[in-house]
């Protein structure tokens, strides 16, 4: 049996962490990856690529992309289009050199599959060209990795 708390934390009986969760990211240049794998250690799972289709309900997936041209790559809008289970909501990440979050770009494609996005999300920046040189760096990955912790907390 499972009891939902209202922050959304599921727990068993026994009281232990009973939510499925998973990982999933595009990286063309390593920057999101990095950000993805300290998520995924974070909460506990294996940081997928897209390439992976969900194969399972999950309640929270952790979604990670980062702008090429104003846009995500078309393997991530695959991989949305081509989700079938069920989602209770996407966590978006992003590394990029200018805007914000990658979030614009894949929400109206989530919402298209029904699935909420959380309000809360992780972007940072990530090294291009001349620009932000190492990052994300080590702090980074640490401040992605509490963001994941506060979210399945
Ligand atoms: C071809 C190309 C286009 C890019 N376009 C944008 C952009 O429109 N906006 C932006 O903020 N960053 C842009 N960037 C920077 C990347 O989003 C940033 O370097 C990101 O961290 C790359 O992540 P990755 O290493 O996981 O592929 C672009 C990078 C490349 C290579």
């Amino acid at each position: 049996m499972r009891l939902m708390k209202p922050n959304s934390r599921y727990l068993n009986i026994g009281g232990e962490l009973d939510m499925k969760l998973a990982v999933r990211y595009y990286s063309r240049g390593g920057n999101t990856k990095k950000i993805a794998e300290a998520i995924a250690k974070a909460v506990g799972v294996e940081a997928k690529t897209v390439s992976e289709p969900l194969a399972e309900d999950v309640d929270i997936l952790f979604l990670g992309s980062a702008p090429y041209a104003f846009d995500v790559d078309d393997e991530v809008k695959k991989f949305i289009g081509g989700i079938h289970v069920s989602v209770g909501k996407v966590v978006n990440f992003s590394t990029s050199a200018a805007v914000k979050s990658t979030r614009k770009y894949v929400e109206t494609l989530l919402a298209e599959k029904k699935i909420p996005v959380a309000q809360e999300e992780f972007s940072c920046r990530g090294a291009f060209a001349m620009l932000h040189k190492g990052r994300p760096n080590e702090a980074d990955q640490k401040a992605a990795a509490d963001f994941a912790r506060g979210i399945i907390s």
